[in-house]
């Protein structure tokens, strides 16, 4: 018999002999239809989902016993998942693709920060649908240790909402409000670690070893030593190495992030459950889209970097097979900041149907610095498609910093050296190289690697903090040219784009974090201000900054809503000729858009053929600013100007 023969005897067996054990168990308490709708979904998914578990676990004695209490709490999920909720899986199942429409637009940001709190983001909805977001993503607003608490990214339970936000009854009342405004509700599920406060934390501490067994302990240095040869050090600053030692235990605890951050040790089938748990508890609540936070932790095996291991692919595999049975609406989006080769495995189907684009995100801001689109072009021409069934989020900037992620290939291809490139961005952004528009700061700087990231606002990085400060009227216009010219790539590239709150209304860098004890060492707080009413209303003025960025993205989301081309992520990605002009063909619904950006803040020139091969025609109109153009003499483009051209004739 061949392996994959006895796996299908296997699987076939393990699922005859589960399933009247869960129908003893449930059956009785749920309607005859709806646990038919469960049956069929764990029918269909058992197969992928026994294959994963057997991967993971099935060399513990007791896997069956932990095979059935994880289909148990699926069902148990399914049985309290609210009618409305039910009705939505089966329109999703209908049309899967749905977030693939050229309607989707993201917006995320803090719920304090933005609004106080969740009755404070109830009443932006209008808000929201004015600036024509599809898709929200609430930062972590869940019960978190006071003081840092890495911006609520140490969840002390899964189940509370910070009362200082508001209430769980209001979330799920909110996730209800936002669908009928049009808007998708995403959260976090924060699942590499909890915060030292969580509920099994604290078992953990008090000395119970059953909860010991959640975390990954030990009683001394030597595997601590022994693991940290591979590791790479995340947030050096604050901690050097991943781990802290708890004197109320004698114990070594595993903290890849922040010292109060204590990894879950997914190697036991229990928190596989207990987490599996936590995830149908927040899609029960209206949740549309989970926001998968350092999906790259999540295994650890000596002797390897700890980061992107195949078991961290399998665990989200599982708990996606686990969505698809007892909420199917659900969506997965992963955060992988890091190579973009490993970006790239977490996106199907069966895993993340949505994915962080980080390599985008920061090469627009190297794109910036450099004037060049060289390595944009290769990058994207290689790198940008994915399978059918997902999409990328696009975004300029976020919480967190900009990392270099590029691969060093792809950088020596167009006769870039990597270390050193990274080097000169960061002297760019921190605005320490000469003539820098930008005004940053370094963040988890590592002397020993000579590794740094970089916090800003979009509005500071692209030079409106510099040009304002200095009254200087071209450097100001050129920063909100930069602005509108980065969120247009992201706005047409194909995927979702996504907003950072703020930047709408070029927020510049906020320096009053150095002041307060609980954010002073983690300069990304420059970039998270309190949000700026006043701001905000100047969006409405055509000659203020915020009414010229605010408009101009404005308009851009309403060609984006109107032309089908910008669906979907059918993008090719041409060469231009110009060293300074980035270009990209966008295909959908019968349109067809040739979108071309200058990062250059000179006058560029593009030949007329090269604009009539790529946009098939002989004439054209220019989207973005309505004009045609006969391109006689060949396209002129204007200081970082982006046109989104179609043929007429
Ligand atoms: C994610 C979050 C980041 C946080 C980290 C640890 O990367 O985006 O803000 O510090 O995870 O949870
Ligand atoms: C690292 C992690 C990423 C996280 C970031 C926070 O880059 O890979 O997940 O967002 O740190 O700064």
């Amino acid at each position: 018999m061949t392996d994959a023969m006895w796996l299908h005897r296997h699987t076939a067996r393990s699922l005859e002999r589960l399933l009247p054990r869960l129908e003893a168990r449930f059956a009785a308490q749920a309607d005859p239809a709806d646990w038919a709708a469960f049956r069929s979904r764990l029918e269909r998914h058992f197969p992928r989902l026994f294959r994963l578990l057997l991967h993971l676990y099935g060399s513990h004695y007791d896997f069956f016993y932990h095979l059935e209490e994880i289909l148990a709490s699926a069902a148990r999920a399914w049985l309290e998942r609210p009618a409305r909720l039910k009705a939505l899986d089966v329109q999703r199942e209908a049309d899967p693709d749905w977030f693939q429409s050229q309607r989707m637009l993201g917006g995320v940001c803090y719920v304090d920060l933005f609004a106080g709190n969740l009755e404070g983001i109830r009443a932006k909805i209008p808000y929201f649908q004015e600036l024509g977001l599809a898709y929200l993503h609430l930062m972590p607003l869940f019960a978190c240790p006071e003081g840092d608490n890495d911006g609520g990214y140490a969840v002390s339970s899964y189940r509370e909402v910070n009362p200082k936000l508001g209430t769980m009854a209001q979330l799920a009342a909110l996730a209800e409000d936002l669908r009928a405004a049009g808007i998708s509700l995403v959260l976090d599920f924060v699942f590499n670690h909890t915060s030292d406060e969580h509920e099994w934390a604290q078992r953990a501490l008090a000395g119970d070893p059953e909860y010991q067994e959640y975390y990954y302990m030990f009683p001394d240095r030597t595997m601590p030593d022994a693991y940290e040869k591979t590791l790479r050090e995340i947030f050096p600053d604050v901690r050097p190495g991943s781990f802290t030692y708890r004197p109320e235990i004698n114990r070594w605890v595993w903290t890849t992030f922040y010292s109060f951050q204590w990894d879950l040790n997914y190697s036991n089938p229990v928190v596989f459950r207990r987490m599996a748990e936590e995830m149908l508890f927040l899609a029960n609540q209206g949740v549309e889209v989970l926001r998968l936070d350092a999906v790259a932790f999540i295994w650890k095996q000596l002797g390897t970097s700890c980061e992107n291991l195949p078991e961290a692919h399998m665990i989200i595999q599982a708990f996606n097979a686990l969505a698809r049975i007892a909420a199917p609406a659900l969506l997965f989006k992963s955060e992988a900041i890091v190579h973009p080769d490993e970006v790239a495995r977490y996106i199907s189907p069966e895993e993340c149907q949505l994915s962080y684009n980080p390599l985008l995100m920061a090469l627009l801001w190297e794109t910036l610095a450099t004037r060049e689109v060289k390595l944009l072009h290769a990058s994207m021409r290689d790198r940008f498609r994915i399978s059918p069934g997902c999409a990328w989020v696009n975004y300029v900037r976020c919480h967190d910093d900009i990392g270099w992620t590029f691969d060093d290939g792809d950088a020596a291809r167009v006769g870039i050296n990597g270390f050193h490139h990274r080097q000169f961005l960061n002297a760019f952004y921190t605005g320490r190289f000469p003539g820098s528009f930008a005004r940053g700061l370094p963040f988890q700087e590592n002397p020993k690697t000579g590794d740094a990231r970089i916090s800003g606002t979009c509005a500071s990085l692209a030079g409106l903090e510099k040009g304002l400060r200095e009254q200087n009227p071209l450097e100001t216009d050129h920063a909100v040219r930069r602005i509108l010219l980065i969120h247009s790539v992201i706005l047409s590239m194909g995927g979702i784009p996504l907003i950072y709150l703020g930047d709408e209304v070029a927020t510049l860098n906020d320096y009053s974090y150095a002041n307060d004890p609980a954010k002073a060492a983690d300069s990304r707080w420059v970039h998270r201000p309190y949000a700026d009413w006043q701001r905000y209303q100047r969006r409405h003025d055509p000659t203020t900054v915020e009414g010229r960025v605010y408009q101009g993205l404005k308009r851009l989301i309403a060609l984006r809503q109107e032309n089908p081309a910008f669906a979907g992520h059918d993008t090719a990605v041409i060469e231009t000729g110009n060293p300074h002009v980035f270009g990209y063909v966008r295909q959908h619904g019968g349109q067809r858009v040739l979108a071309l950006a200058s990062f250059s803040e000179h006058p560029q020139t593009l030949a007329a053929s090269l604009v009539r091969i790529h946009g098939l025609g002989y004439i054209f109109q220019d989207l973005v600013t309505g004009r045609t153009l006969t391109l006689d003499g060949g396209l002129q483009l204007e200081p970082y100007q982006f046109l989104w051209l179609v043929a007429v004739g």
